[in-house]
C-alpha cells in the first residue's frame, strides 16, 4: 500500500511473537515503522503498543490494522474521480494536428521535453517529440494550484538535497496543481477511516508524480543505448535525474488506488473479525519517542524492535515529502530521532548522539518490560563500533543473550543493504531481562589466527557460503562466549580466503 524503508518480513516476526508470548500478552515495538510487529501481534491475539517518531509511519500502521467497508472506499473513489479526473486531465490535453490528445508521460532532458507519450480516442499510447506547448502546459498550467507544501528540506548531499531546496521543487508546477486538487478533495472526506486511506493513497502517489522518476533506457549488447524508454520508479533519496519522467497525476493516483484497494482486501482478510472497538482495546499507537515512553513500568510482556542503523536510512529526512504533503510535518521531533545524519543543519546527529539516545531507549525498555521477559532486536550492520556499542547497551541494562538467529527475507528487496559484503539477513538478538549487574561487556577478539581458523572450518563445511553467511555463523558461535570478531576483520579475512 505504501513504501516504507526497513519493513520486516511478517512471517518471520510472528515466529518470535509466538515463541515469547501467550495470548493477550502485551507486545511493544518502540520503533514500529509501518507496523509489521503490531499487525503480527494482533493477528496472534496479543495486545500491542507501537511507538514511532515518524507521523507517516503512524498513519501506515493505523490504516494497516483497520478493517474497512470496501464499498465505502470504492464509492469515495468514484466521487473523487467524478469531481477531479477531467479537471486534472485538462492539464495534459492538447490538440495535435486537429486531434484531441491526452499526455500521459513527458520525458524531460535537461529541462526540455524530448519525448511525449499520449493517448487519443483511437490509441492508448502514441509517441511524439516534445513541443513548446509541452513546456507551457507543464510550467504554466491552466489552473491555479490550491495549497501545496513548500517546506524547506535539510541540505544533505547523501540524499541529494541541495541548499534551499523545498519539497515543492520535486514537482513540476502542473503536478503541483493536480496533487493539490487531490489533497483538497481528500481533506473534505468526513469519515476518518476513509480519509486516512485516501491520504495514504495520495502520499503513495507522490513519488511517481514527482520529477524523481528516472528513465530506463534499454541497452543494446554493444552498449549503445536504444531510444525505447521505460518508466523507472523511485527507490530512495531525492535525486532528480537529468532525464526524468513527468507522469500524468491522475494516472498515478488511479494506479496507486488500485494497489491500495488490493491492500485493503488483505487487511480485511486479517482483521475482518476484529471490529474497531477490539482494535482500540488491543492496540495502542503512540507518535512519540522511544526515549520517553508513556507506558507503565513492568507492563510489557515482550519487546521486538528494529531501530535505525546509524546513517543507513534517514527516516525523517526521507519521509519529509510525504509528511509535508499530508501536513504532518509541523510537530516532528527531529531532535529525538535516533540517527546519524550528514545534513549540515543536523550536526548534533553524530555517532555519540545516536548511542546516547539508543541507550535511553534501552533504559525505557528496561523500565516497561516485566522481569525475566524477552527483548529482541533486529540488527543489520557492518560497522565495528556500532556492533560493540549496541551489544554493550544490552549488558549495561542487565539483558542476557538467550538467542541469536538470522531473519530471513523471502525475496531480495530494496530495503536490504545490497552493498558488497552487506549482511543480507538481519540478525535477531534476543535477551532476557534480568537484574544482573555483574554482566561482562562483550569485547572484540582481535586474534586473527583464531579468526582464520574459524573461517576455514566454516567454509570447509559450507563451501557455498558468502561473506554474510560466514559472519552469521561466527556471531552465533562467539557471542555466547562474550566476544565477537570485528566485522571489518571478518570481511577482510573472507576476501583473502574465499
Ligand atoms: C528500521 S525502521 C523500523 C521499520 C519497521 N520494523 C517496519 O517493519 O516498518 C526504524 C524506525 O525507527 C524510527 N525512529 C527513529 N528514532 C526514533 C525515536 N527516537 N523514537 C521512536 N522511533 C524512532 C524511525 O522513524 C523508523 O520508522
Amino acid at each position: 500500500m505504501h513504501k516504507y524503508w526497513g519493513k520486516k518480513p511478517f512471517n518471520e516476526i510472528s515466529k518470535f511473537i509466538e515463541r515469547y508470548t501467550s495470548e493477550n500478552e502485551v507486545v511493544l515495538d518502540s520503533f514500529c515503522g509501518s507496523g509489521v510487529t503490531l499487525i503480527e501481534a494482533l493477528r496472534a491475539n496479543r495486545k500491542c503498543i507501537g511507538v514511532d517518531l515518524n507521523p507517516i509511519a503512524m498513519l501506515i500502521s493505523k490504516v494497516s490494522m483497520t478493517a474497512v467497508d470496501v464499498s465505502l472506499v470504492k464509492n469515495t473513489f468514484t466521487e473523487i474521480q467524478h469531481k477531479l479526473k477531467s479537471t486534472i486531465n485538462s492539464l495534459y490535453e492538447t490538440k495535435i494536428n486537429g486531434e484531441n490528445t491526452l499526455v500521459t508521460h513527458t520525458i524531460w532532458q535537461n529541462d526540455q521535453p524530448v519525448e511525449v507519450w499520449y493517448a487519443t480516442s483511437a490509441s492508448k499510447k502514441k509517441i511524439r517529440e516534445g513541443l513548446p506547448i509541452d513546456i507551457t502546459m507543464s510550467r504554466s498550467p491552466s489552473l491555479k494550484a490550491k495549497w501545496y507544501p513548500d517546506t524547506p528540506m535539510f541540505e544533505n548531499s547523501r540524499i541529494n538535497i541541495t541548499k534551499d531546496e523545498r519539497v515543492s521543487d520535486l514537482f513540476t508546477p502542473r503536478a503541483l496543481v493536480g496533487l493539490s486538487y487531490l489533497l483538497y478533495e481528500i481533506k473534505t472526506i468526513e469519515d476518518e477511516k476513509i480519509r486516512n486511506i485516501f491520504l495514504l493513497t495520495l502520499s503513495g502517489t507522490l513519488s511517481q508524480a514527482s520529477n524523481l522518476v528516472f528513465v530506463i533506457r534499454e541497452r543494446k549488447k554493444n552498449g549503445i543505448s536504444q531510444s525505447k524508454a521505460e518508466v523507472g520508479s523511485w527507490v530512495i533519496g531525492y535525486w532528480i535525474p537529468r532525464e526524468h519522467f513527468e507522469i500524468n497525476v491522475w494516472n498515478c493516483f488511479e494506479n496507486r488506488y488500485k494497489r491500495v484497494l488490493k491492500g485493503i482486501g488483505e487487511i480485511n482478510e486479517i482483521f475482518g473479525d476484529k471490529d474497531d472497538a477490539y482494535i482500540a482495546k488491543h492496540a495502542r499507537l503512540i507518535n512519540g519517542t522511544a526515549t520517553a515512553l508513556p507506558i507503565d513500568e513492568d507492563s510489557v510482556d515482550y519487546v521486538f524492535i528494529d531501530p535505525p542503523h546509524a546513517n543507513r536510512i534517514l527516516y525523517l529526512e526521507q519521509s519529509l515529502m510525504w509528511n509535508a504533503w499530508l501536513q504532518l510535518d509541523k510537530d516532528i521531533n527531529w531532535d529525538s530521532e535516533i540517527i546519524v545524519s550528514e545534513a549540515k543543519e543536523r550536526k548534533n546527529k553524530n555517532a555519540e548522539n545516536y548511542t546516547a539516545l539508543l541507550s535511553r531507549a534501552f533504559s525505557e525498555i528496561k523500565r516497561v518490560l516485566k522481569p525475566n521477559k524477552v527483548f529482541s532486536m533486529a540488527f543489520n550492520c557492518l560497522d565495528d563500533n556500532t556492533w560493540i556499542e549496541t551489544l554493550r547497551l544490552f549488558t549495561k541494562y542487565g539483558f542476557v543473550l538467550c538467542n541469536i538467529e538470522p531473519l530471513v527475507y523471502s525475496a531480495t528487496s530494496v530495503i536490504q543493504d545490497n552493498r558488497k559484503n552487506a549482511l543480507k539477513t538481519d540478525f535477531v538478538l534476543s535477551f532476557i531481562n534480568t537484574e544482573r549487574e555483574d554482566l561482562k561487556e562483550i569485547v572484540f577478539n582481535n586474534d586473527k589466527d583464531l579468526l582464520e581458523e574459524r573461517i576455514v572450518t566454516i567454509l570447509k563445511d559450507h563451501p557455498e557460503h558468502e561473506v554474510y553467511n560466514v559472519m552469521n555463523a561466527l556471531f552465533e558461535e562467539t557471542m555466547p562466549s562474550g566476544y565477537i570478531f570485528k566485522p571489518s576483520y571478518i570481511v577482510k579475512k573472507c576476501a583473502e580466503l574465499m
